[in-house]
């Protein structure tokens, strides 16, 4: 994974706001020609422990704007910045002006009305798309991960910024940082890959992309807490040193001064905050019981996060940073300590420009209704999503389909709520393109559509079944959409059904309910049965590859993703996306990823299974079944077939400081023009250590013409191929690497062989 050395954007004006202060003479902290070092160390020798105290806690507009009818209240703006300056949480499903204007006022106060000036940062949600009503909605982060284009990624989160920005939004909560590597977890969908490589090179582009647009970007959830114990959100995490070092780059733990302080200050060189998540902080003592919990103990949590380096408390809990100010009088806490978390804020707040410019450009003069929801921005949201969607089987080359003809439409995620996932703000589910809407638009008059809905998501009632068996009959083809569904913001946490999204954990990858039994019955009629998965996470049923004529998997959509399959199912756009995570045959075979350690497994397992005539073959791994995947990470097919040369290195001995280029032709042999995303892999043949039986360590997603012939290069520093030794020493060890080119994690196309000395 990248390392974060920056939250937060650089970037500055130099327009200074003329504000008072207790002085004639403008202080030091207000220059904007001082060092950021300077002004952090001027502003906080000038600032009381209240003051300080009230930096790292987070207010919310609710306190000042009511949530049902947006009117203002004066003094609840005065009461919640008295102990909750530092940053405000915005994200509620009301109308984008109330919070525009309420966000003014509030950084207004801030800025004019208070002793030092100090504006705040105003936070919201925006792993897919800003949260809030009628913002452009892209596809969900495994969704536009699948993509493997980091570029696009970029756009859609400058896209996401602009949107945030123009309210007054200067941080979103985004990306998630972790892996996919327990897929029974809910939030599987709010991740990016099972592996390090691409989840880095993806939460790279977003954090870059957000910050060009001046909103600082907060790596959420960063290091191992997407493992947890029996899939359960919030589980603990196992896993030691070694294997969070070699995974992650990092460790595991909350509020860990280890990890915080030793890991993310002292290696990573990390300059600025850490946030404790919604509540966080309560579950030392209500869930970890390392102290009490009713009344909730809040010295002991201050005296055990902020000194371990969480520096600013969200809300969601019991503000127990409010003690800070008490605790440093009766001498339990070190100022130094209060000083370090307020620097490492003010630094953020100092790089960001935020003193100079707390208002972007739209905020101030109410310009902003125009930036959002763009058609720029739906365009993207469109081609991403396009980009994502990943062909798994063709048989017979099924697809492309005519415009032609009759098409049946068949399942609960054709039509109906759209299927988003999580963290979309209340309401979502009720706009966009869904999968019937896309299909009808594409084909026009050309074709007829009968459209039947089957089932319901969550149901056993077979009752739709008759109708939807009909609607497939009287066409040539079947379009069966189905999969798992999440919920929107604010809804997820009620008994409403979902399957996935936050704390909505599975043990089980079947389809949920009467849907597999609808594929069945589909397949059944002998019409030639396209099957789309629309799901935020892999579905375990294996059986379909075989009996479907198609099947596609589109990772939870954008507000365009109807428009986006029609093109994949017609072939106005050929399909490019690849896995980022590994499918399994069935739940009981995980973990699945790709890149297990050596000793993991071996790639032909003696594996048992039935046999057609229901006679079963026994093995031993497993007795019935495989432990290998269904489909490996990398995995996409196109409608275009490609051809690899051998594969070349500009050297092949080098040293750690040596970056190594590798080469190979790509030729497209097909009638048509496609693209291909060729990726590399490392095998370290002999280490000292157990280490992965190989990585991802680069990709190039290239279009290339029908006949046309590309030349891919990819750059390969030598210094990434190390390991963590027995010393927990990273080192690059001396010896023969296998430098793999290929077209998914076992299906490699070329290799040749790389000698370090
Ligand atoms: C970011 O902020 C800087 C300084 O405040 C300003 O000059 C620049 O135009 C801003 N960039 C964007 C994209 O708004
Ligand atoms: C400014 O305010 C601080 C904090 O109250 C105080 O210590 C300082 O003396 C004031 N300076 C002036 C010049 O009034
Ligand atoms: C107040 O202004 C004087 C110069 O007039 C300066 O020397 C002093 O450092 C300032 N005090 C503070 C607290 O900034
Ligand atoms: C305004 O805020 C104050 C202080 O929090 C609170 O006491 C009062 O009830 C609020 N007024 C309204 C109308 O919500
Ligand atoms: C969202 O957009 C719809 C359709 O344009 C409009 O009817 C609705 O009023 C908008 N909602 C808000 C809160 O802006
Ligand atoms: C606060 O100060 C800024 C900059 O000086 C000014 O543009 C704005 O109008 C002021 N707002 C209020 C409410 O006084
Ligand atoms: C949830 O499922 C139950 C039946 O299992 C159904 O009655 C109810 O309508 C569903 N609710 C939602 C919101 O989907
Ligand atoms: C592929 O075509 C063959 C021959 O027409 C047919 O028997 C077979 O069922 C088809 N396979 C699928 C999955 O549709
Ligand atoms: C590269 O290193 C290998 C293994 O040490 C050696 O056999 C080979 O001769 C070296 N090749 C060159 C060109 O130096």
């Amino acid at each position: 994974m990248v390392k974060f050395t920056s939250l937060v954007a650089i970037g500055l004006a130099f327009a200074t706001a003329a504000t008072a202060d207790n002085n004639s003479s403008k202080p030091k902290y207000k220059d904007p020609h001082v060092s950021v070092d300077e002004r952090v160390k001027d502003l906080v020798s000038r600032m009381t422990i209240e003051e300080k105290a009230a930096q790292l806690l987070q207010g919310d507009i609710g306190n000042w704007m009511d949530t049902t009818t947006g009117a203002f209240n004066q003094s609840g703006l005065a009461d919640n910045m008295k102990t909750k300056a530092g940053s405000f949480y915005v994200g509620y499903p009301v109308p984008a002006s109330w919070l525009a204007e309420n966000i003014k006022k509030a950084q207004d106060y801030l800025v004019n009305e208070t002793r030092l000036g100090i504006p705040a940062l105003v936070q919201s949600e925006g792993i897919h798309g800003f949260l809030l009503i009628n913002a452009t909605i892209f596809n969900s982060p495994i969704a536009f991960a699948s993509s493997w284009n980091p570029t696009l990624v970029q756009d859609m989160a400058k896209a996401i910024a602009r949107e945030a920005a123009a309210i007054g939004v200067n941080q979103l909560f985004a990306p998630l940082g972790d892996l996919a590597r327990e897929l029974r977890y809910g939030r599987v969908e709010e991740c990016f890959s099972e592996d390090p490589y691409l989840a880095g090179e993806t939460a790279y582009s977003v954090v870059t992309g957000l910050q060009s647009e001046n909103v600082s970007a907060t790596v959420k959830h960063f290091l191992g807490f997407s493992a947890p114990e029996q899939g359960l959100n919030t589980g603990p995490v196992h896993g030691g040193e070694r294997e969070l070092r070699t995974t992650y780059d990092g460790v595991p733990a909350v509020a860990n001064s280890h990890m915080l302080n030793d890991i993310l200050r002292g290696e990573w060189d990390y300059q600025y905050y850490v946030i404790s998540d919604a509540g966080a902080t309560d579950r030392l003592c209500n869930t970890f019981k390392m102290c009490e919990a009713s009344p909730i103990d809040s010295d002991a949590v201050t005296l055990a996060a902020l000194p371990a380096g969480t520096d600013v408390e969200m809300g969601g809990g019991s503000y127990n940073y409010k003690q800070i100010p008490q605790l440093v009088k009766e001498g339990r806490l070190d100022i130094e300590t209060v000083d370090t978390a307020v620097s490492r804020f003010l630094r953020a707040k100092f790089e960001m420009g935020l003193f100079e410019n707390p208002y972007p450009a739209s905020v101030a003069d109410q310009t902003w209704s125009a930036l959002i929801h763009t058609s720029d921005a739906v365009q993207l949201a469109y081609s991403l999503d396009r980009e994502s969607i990943i062909l798994l089987e063709n048989n017979n080359n099924t697809l492309p389909l005519k415009k032609s003809g009759s098409i049946a439409v068949i399942g609960p995620m054709a039509h109906g709520f759209v299927n988003y996932g999580d963290y979309v703000v209340k309401g979502s589910m009720a706009r966009g393109v869904t999968p019937l809407d896309g299909i009808k638009a594409a084909v026009g008059n050309s074709a007829t559509i009968n459209y039947a809905m089957g089932c319901e998501r969550w149901s056993n009632d077979q009752s739709g079944f008759p109708e939807a068996i009909d609607a497939a009959k009287k066409s040539d083809v079947a379009v069966v959409v189905v999969g798992t569904w999440s919920r929107d913001q604010n809804e997820l946490w009620q008994g409403l059904n979902a399957t996935t999204g936050e704390h909505v954990d599975v043990n089980s990858l079947n389809l949920v309910g009467a849907q597999a039994d609808l594929v069945r019955a589909i397949t059944g009629t002998g019409v030639p049965t396209i099957v789309v998965f629309s799901s935020g996470k892999p579905v375990s049923e294996s059986w379909i590859a075989d009996s479907a004529a198609a099947l596609i998997q589109q990772f939870y959509q954008s507000e365009q993703g109807g428009n986006a399959l029609a093109d994949i199912l017609f072939g106005d756009y050929n399909p490019s996306g690849r896995l980022p995570v590994s499918f399994p045959h069935d739940v009981g075979s995980l973990p699945i990823y790709y890149d297990y350690l050596n000793s993991g497994r071996t790639s032909s397992p003696d594996a048992g299974y039935v046999n057609p005539d229901g006679s079963i073959h026994f093995g031993h791994q497993y007795v019935i079944g495989t432990p290998l995947p269904w489909y490996p990470f990398g995995y996409g097919k196109s409608y275009s077939t490609f051809s690899y040369s051998a594969v070349s290195l500009d050297k092949a001995n080098a040293t750690v400081s040596d970056t190594v280029t590798v080469e190979v032709q790509v030729t497209n042999t097909s009638p048509v023009d496609g693209t291909e995303v060729v990726q590399l892999y490392v095998i370290d043949n002999i280490a000292s250590v157990d280490i992965p039986n190989r990585k991802l360590k680069g990709f190039k997603k290239v279009f290339i013409k029908s006949g046309a012939t590309v030349r891919v290069q990819i750059q390969l520093p030598v210094q990434d191929l190390g390991l963590w030794n027995e010393k927990m020493q990273y080192t690059v060890e001396p010896g023969a690497f296998t430098i793999q080119i290929a077209r998914s994690a076992t299906d490699i196309a070329g290799s040749a062989t790389l000698y370090v000395s």
